[in-house]
This record gives structure tokens, sequence and C-alpha cells, in this order.
């Protein structure tokens, strides 16, 4: 049996303040049956660790480097001094704003497993992949990048955040029918990859445009095990009808 995983992704949004607020309002609210949890901006992940006994925190990218010449990167022994114990990375705001490649999320998925990190990993095709027809060649060919040469044992650990871009953001959300297509097409390129028992253990989050109103039929489905939420992630009142929704 898989333990769902529901997360928000918050991106470039709250203060230290606003997140230790948000963490303080609806830490309290998790219950044992799921994994919740937020993905932070590196500025408020240290006071966020502190604040979470339920919730887990996430950064949302590291560099695979350990240190040098990398202005304005973070590296993953930074995120490990703070008590970091799960990180996202590929989000396709990164793969399109700031060069993120099946091949630098790869260097970055060995590097956080080798700490003890759990990577969130992201992929999804674009709006025109999608109307081409290509969203499954692209979903296999992403993961075969950013998942090549793990240890089969390390992937039934990791999380895959399938987000098509065209949902992101946008209130058009994949249908309960596309989502449960992708993220099985997820599940068989990881077996395609590094066998059965790997496949089955992992977990496939749905995201894009994922609100209090849509998670249950998405959480129905068999080979959705949660949700990476922006939006809805924000506030704490749909955060926490999430959270409810899900018990
Ligand atoms: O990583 C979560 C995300 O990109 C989806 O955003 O606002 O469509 O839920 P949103």
């Amino acid at each position: 049996m898989r333990k769902p995983i529901i997360v928000g992704n918050w991106k470039m949004n709250k203060t230290i303040a606003e997140a230790v607020a948000f963490i303080d309002a609806v830490d309290g609210v998790c219950h044992d049956g799921a994994t919740y949890g937020v993905g932070a901006p590196f500025l408020a992940l240290a006071e966020s660790v502190k604040h979470a006994n339920h919730l887990i925190v996430a950064a949302e990218n590291c560099h695979f480097e350990d240190s040098g010449a990398f202005t304005g990167e973070v590296s993953v022994p930074m995120l490990e001094e703070i008590g970091v114990k799960w990180c996202i990375i590929g989000h396709s705001e990164r793969r399109e704003m700031f060069g993120d490649t099946d091949e630098t999320v790869n260097k970055k998925a060995k590097r956080l497993i080798q700490a003890g990190i759990t990577p969130i990993v992201c992929i999804g095709e674009s709006e025109a992949q999608y109307d081409a027809g290509e969203s499954e060649a692209v979903i296999r060919s992403q993961l075969s990048g950013s998942l090549a040469d793990l240890c089969a044992d390390c992937v039934k650990d990791i999380v895959i955040a399938y987000e098509p871009i065209w949902a992101i953001g946008t209130g058009k959300s994949a249908s309960v029918e596309i989502a449960q297509q992708c993220c099985h097409i997820v599940r068989d390129q990881i077996e395609k990859m590094y066998g059965k028992e790997a496949a089955e253990a992992v977990r496939v989050q749905y995201g894009g445009s994922v609100k209090p109103e849509n998670i249950v039929e998405y959480m129905a489905q068999p080979d959705i095990d949660g949700a990476l939420i922006g939006g809805a992630s924000l506030k704490v009142d749909s955060f926490t009808d999430i959270i409810n929704k899900t018990q």
C-alpha cells in the first residue's frame, strides 16, 4: 500500500513570517493517513523546518555541486545543515525559465539521494506537445533522462510529480482520465527502468490546478498517490480543506 502524499508548492511566495504562520495553523490538522507537506522558498526553509512537526518541508530546488562559483545557488549540504529532508526538482518553471534539463535534474536527484533527502521529481509535457499527441513520449523521455542510473531501491522512495504544463496555474486541470492515464505511463516507465517492485512502490503525484473541489476524484485513481499543489496551497483554508478531504 502506497501512502498518499500531498505537497503544496509555494513557489516564490511567503516571507519567513508568513511561512511560519501557515505552518503553525496547518500542522495540527495533518493526520497519519497521508504525508502532507509544503515546498518553501530557501529563506523560509530553516524556520519552517523548526515549526513543522507533522508537515514535511521541501526545498524547491538545489544545485548538484556541493560548493563553488555558482552565484545565487544553494547546495545539498546547505539543505542538510538545516534539516531539510525533501526537495522538489525539475519543476517546469525551472526547466522553462532557469535552464534545468533532464541531465541536471538527474545530477540533482543523485546528490539528494546520496544525502538522504527525498527528491520530488517533476515532469510534464507542454501544451504544444499535448496537442501534438506527444504526452507519452515526453513523459517517458523525461523520466529516462531524469532518473538515469539510480539504484532500484532508491527509486522506491522517490516521488514523481506529473504536471502537464498546460494545467499549471491555468485553472484548466487535466481530466481525471488523462491524469490517471499519464500517471500510469509514469509507473510503467519506472517498471521498464527499475522493475515491478520499484514501480509499485514509487509514489506518483498529479499537479495542475488541483483544489479542494477536485482533489478527491484525483486521489481515487489507482495510479495517483497524491498531488503537488500550487495556488490552492497558499491559503490556510484551502490547504486545510484539501487535508480534510483526503482523510
Ligand atoms: O508544483 C505545483 C504546480 O506547478 C501546480 O500549480 O497553481 O496549478 O496548482 P497550480
